[in-house]
């Protein structure tokens, strides 16, 4: 009897167990999680969501299992895809209320080698504020920056495009908004320092959505590797930085400003610290603007028509203006059309595709709940192309945005929205129309492989850099 008692206890354990566990899954059931499937164990649905077309992603995901809301598993995280305009404006009205912010794994490793894991799991509010705080990114700051800007924009081309019978859009917009970006984020100008830089935020770029596995032949390995060459780049730029400034250098970059920050106790920032927050910055910056103008060289260099247009607007604002002088505040909120165009590149070719929030607590929408610690993914794939919103939804037409009561709000946010909107938006603005006047004033283009592939799921790439044909007026 004792015997069978004892040899029958495992038994019991494991049956309690079971039902345990049983029980714990009805009692999920009964929560009502949103239609999907969490796919594959461990990877769960990470390869289609990174290596398949973003767009094609979600589109068909909302056609099977919900228009408004799925559950999916990518990037190590069970995740809930928050779609369209009301899906939008749920999230970006409730931040801090029922989200935080999030950042994949892949990213939180890249950029925080200056935290433990514990801290690592700290919202990334103060980040965010550190950013907005010092003003830089504000259009009152800006308006410094544009005669600068377009004086380093005019350098690049005469440097790079002039007397040139084809060039390739895609790198030396990069090289362009890298030089742009190094001179305001960081106050350093000097080409050979930039483009060594260039190769290693590419291959961040490419890790930050990336599977954070480190061994060589990934590309998460390759981004941690160009990370850390950036970092020790930085933290030379910031020894060299102190040392200019306790000579009395003007402080006009934000790397400076991070410098003499403190907080609260009067304690400043760690180098390693600052280095990351820069290099974040520098990356938030870099390739998206570059996408953009790239992007715009595409689509307007098929477009005689639109071409026309953006060069009759830049030439009425040429005219108005002294041999020589540069860009103003005035000036680019002449480029109406111009920036309407941009909108449509942006539209059909986002330079980002969404980001990640986390759920505070378990929350209801569309009539699903989502559990408390769940990812929250947003995307503009969910409205851009919605044919709803935007009538021919692939043809590229800039006159959509002439009026702008035309689309319903929240289809078209290239930017997000709410408090979490890009704080980088006026910077690129201004950037761009920034490219777009000298570019245009100076030349007109044809694409050389009306056929060229984009490649780059996440971060759209035109396979060959984008070869144009340009000639001067
Ligand atoms: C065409 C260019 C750009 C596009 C389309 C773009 C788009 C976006 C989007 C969609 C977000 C996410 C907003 C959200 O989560 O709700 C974002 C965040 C951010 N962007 Fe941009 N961005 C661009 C340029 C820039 C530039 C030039 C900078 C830096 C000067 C920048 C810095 C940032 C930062 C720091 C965040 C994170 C904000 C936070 O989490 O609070 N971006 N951007």
């Amino acid at each position: 009897m004792g015997v069978t008692l004892i040899l029958s206890l495992p038994a019991v354990v494991i049956a309690l167990v079971v039902g345990i566990f049983a029980l714990k899954r009805q009692s999920g059931d009964r929560r009502n999680l949103p239609p999907g499937c969490f796919g594959w164990p461990v990877v769960g649905e990470s390869l289609s969501f990174l290596f398949g077309k973003p767009e094609k992603f979600v589109c068909d995901r909302m056609k099977k299992y919900s228009p408004h809301i799925f559950k999916t598993k990518i990037l190590g995280e069970k995740t809930a895809v928050i779609c369209g305009p009301d899906g939008h404006k749920f999230l970006f009205s409730n931040d801090q209320k029922i989200f935080t912010a999030f950042r994949p794994h892949s990213m939180q490793k890249l950029f925080r080698s200056y935290q433990t894991s514990a801290s690592a799991q700290i919202p990334r509010e103060a980040e965010s504020k550190l950013l907005k705080s010092p003003g830089f990114l504000k259009p009152e700051a800006l308006v410094r920056y544009l005669g600068k800007m377009d004086y380093i924009t005019q350098q690049q081309i005469q440097t790079y495009w002039e007397g040139k019978v084809q060039v390739k859009a895609f790198p030396l917009a990069k090289i362009l908004t890298l030089s742009l970006a190094c001179r305001f984020f960081v106050g350093t100008d000097e080409p050979e320092r930039i483009s060594r830089l260039i190769n290693y935020f590419d291959d961040i770029t490419i890790g930050l959505h990336s599977i954070p596995l480190n061994f060589p032949g990934t590309n998460f390995y390759r981004a941690n590797k160009s990370a850390a060459a950036i970092r020790k780049e930085l933290r030379t730029i910031i020894k060299e930085k102190k040392a200019a400034m306790t000579s009395g250098a003007p402080m006009l970059d934000i790397l400076s400003n991070m410098i003499v920050a403190t907080d609260t106790s009067g304690k400043h920032m760690p180098e390693m610290e600052i280095a990351d927050k820069i290099m974040g910055l520098l990356v938030a910056g870099y390739s998206t603007v570059a996408t953009a103008m790239t992007f715009f060289m595409k689509y307007v260099g098929e477009r005689p028509d639109i071409y026309s247009k953006i060069l009759a607007e830049h030439m009425e604002i040429s005219e108005s203006k002294k041999d020589g002088e540069l860009l103003d505040w005035n000036d680019i909120q002449k480029m109406k059309y111009s920036w309407n165009v941009l909108c449509e590149v942006m539209r059909l070719t986002p330079p980002l595709q969404g980001t990640f929030r986390e759920a505070l607590s378990d929350f209801t929408y569309a009539g699903y709940t989502i559990p408390k610690g769940w990812k929250v993914y947003w995307t503009v794939n969910t409205t851009n192309k919605n044919p709803e919103y935007f009538p021919d939804p692939e043809m590229f037409k800039p006159s959509r945005y002439e009026d702008d009561k035309v689309f319903p709000p929240f289809t078209f946010v290239p930017f997000g929205g709410g408090p979490r909107m890009c704080p980088g938006k006026e910077y690129a603005r201004l950037a761009i129309l920034t490219f777009v006047h000298n570019v245009v004033k100076r030349f007109k283009w044809e694409i050389v492989c009306p056929e060229e592939k984009i490649i780059g799921d996440m971060m759209p790439t035109p396979e060959k850099g984008l070869p144009v044909r340009i000639s001067s007026h």
